[in-house]
């Protein structure tokens, strides 16, 4: 197992690098965009290849590195369903699970800080955001932060976990670097009250001024841009009008690159082929299962939002299967515009 815990000086933001083995697939977890460099950089000395991006809540504080991930390894951006943040690929809820090779993290939604705010369990650990801090909890004043619900999240759900359980949280401003449920329950004073009402209280009168960066910060982590309009521009994608247009028609596969609890959970374009994103440099190079299907059929690639198909799109192009579309928006905008769907 690699882990490596990441520190980000400026924000105070810790960042987690997570894979089961050497030359095998990776996951980084709020990672920062100043610190990308520094993060491929480890990538390569550890021989891994970057295959998901997770964030567990838009920041406020530092903006995130999501968006130079995606464009320099490709790799799926990952955050809860309630975001507001453009350019996530894969948008997750409670009780799922983001998985690499040899690697699980089991969903947690853990509103409070604020309502996009989620955890990540992984077997003795958990990844708490700004939800559960060491000695601390997360701020509930802004970004539609609300006590109660942080309340909720930590006292009905993360404290619920075993008291060994590793708590790694988002940020620290004191040099501490790990601490488990046991100590937090014991010891985290902001978790010492006896009511609902008592937290509420305590959190609604912190008094704290706006982090310094969260006026430049949460606008962009809202829009890092989707690879989506230049691929539009060069006219490889297809709405989602003309694409029901295009069902049925022996000529064009639809392409499927969604995981299988994707597809479960929203159903999938009738007749598709199902060619999950992590493989496709595989299937489309020599022998792989999509270049030879290209033989005969114009490939038409989708997935949830139209991100991963816009990275898919252009790698068949620059794999000179010329022919190659995208439905724009993803399974989101077939749906929202009627598209017929089948389990
Ligand atoms: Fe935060």
């Amino acid at each position: 197992m690699i882990f490596r815990q990441m520190f980000d000086s400026v924000s105070g933001t810790y960042t987690y690098l997570l894979a089961s083995r050497r030359g095998g697939e990776a996951l980084i977890i709020d990672p920062v965009i100043e610190k990308v460099d520094r993060y491929l950089q480890l990538v390569r000395e550890l021989d891994l290849k970057l295959v998901k991006a997770v964030d567990t809540h838009l920041h406020a504080d530092h903006i995130t590195g999501l968006g130079a991930l995606r464009d320099r390894t490709h790799c799926i951006t990952v955050m809860g369903e309630q975001t507001k943040a453009d350019v996530v690929s894969m948008r997750v809820a409670e009780g799922e699970r983001v998985g690499i090779e040899g690697v699980a993290l089991e969903v947690l939604y853990t509103p409070g800080h604020t309502d996009d705010s989620y955890s990540y369990l992984m077997g003795d650990r958990v990844f708490t955001g700004d939800t559960l801090l060491i000695r601390g909890t997360g701020r509930t004043d802004f970004q539609n932060g609300d006590p109660r619900q942080q309340y909720d999240s930590i006292f009905n759900k993360l404290l619920r976990l075993p008291e060994s359980t590793l708590v790694y949280p988002a940020h620290d401003y004191k040099g501490e670097t790990v601490s488990t449920i046991g100590e937090e329950k014991a010891f985290n004073p902001r978790l010492q009250v006896k009511s609902i009402d008592e937290y509420v209280a305590l959190m609604n009168n912190l008094n704290l001024p706006n982090p310094k960066m969260m006026d430049v910060a949460v606008p962009a982590n809202m829009r890092v841009g989707l690879a989506q309009d230049e691929i539009a521009r060069r006219g490889w994608a297809v709405g989602a009008h003309e694409a029901m247009g295009l069902l049925g028609r022996p000529e064009i596969a639809f392409v499927d690159l969604r995981e299988s609890t994707e597809r479960e959970k929203r159903g999938v374009i009738p007749g598709s082929i199902h060619a999950p994103y992590p493989a496709l440099a595989d299937n489309l190079g020599p022998g792989g299962s999509l270049r030879a299907l290209a033989d005969h059929k114009r490939l038409l690639f989708y997935c949830a939002f139209g991100e991963r198909s816009a990275m898919a799109v252009q790698a068949a192009q620059d794999a000179r299967l010329v022919t190659a579309r995208h439905l724009q928006g993803g399974i989101d905008a077939w749906q929202k515009a009627g598209g017929p769907l089948s389990k």
